[in-house]
């Protein structure tokens, strides 16, 4: 198993802080995450055994939260709010100026496997609308002049990264 092998010790510094290995179920998920950019089967399959539980179990877990993707993403994970607030604040706006910017539609990923964008409901931070999570840290208060230089960021990171 890919996971125990490779963060042998950390699931087991994990284990430590909760009462059984069925409660660590969550954290294991946003291991196999970060370790596959998705929640693949294969993740799925590898977390049920870590976890001792059944992968139907994990399964349906990893489907209830919005943070766990079960279909693979780019490297860079973009979700936008545009519920009510946000929409008040420029959000719709600024969603289809950045699909624009990237050529994807909604839920879609750049040809460069960089980017996937998509729309979220609200994330509580209502009051620096325009924002998004990028891979679960918030960039706030963004506008395209913004958000072009965060997207040179990354592509650079990426390219470092190779
Ligand atoms: S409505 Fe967008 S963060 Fe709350």
């Amino acid at each position: 198993m890919a996971l125990t092998e490779k963060y042998g010790e950390l699931i087991q510094k994990t284990f430590a802080k909760y009462p059984d290995k069925r409660s660590a179920v969550m954290p294991m998920l946003h291991l196999a995450q970060q370790e596959y950019g998705w929640v693949s089967p294969e993740g799925i399959q590898e977390v049920a055994e870590i976890c001792e539980m059944d992968p139907t179990q994990v399964k349906s877990i990893a489907g209830f939260y919005t943070m766990y993707s079960e279909s693979p993403k780019g490297k860079y994970w973009l979700q936008v709010c545009t519920d009510l607030a946000c929409a008040l604040g420029g959000a719709d706006k600024f969603y289809e100026d950045l699909k624009a910017e990237l050529g994807v539609e909604d839920g879609g990923t750049t040809e460069d496997g960089l980017f996937t964008v998509e729309h979220v409901m609200c994330l509580a931070a209502c009051d620096k609308a325009p924002m998004l999570q990028c891979n679960f840290h918030f960039e706030e208060k963004l506008d395209m002049e913004k958000m072009r230089k965060r997207l040179a960021e990354w592509r650079a990171e990426a390219a470092k990264a190779k």
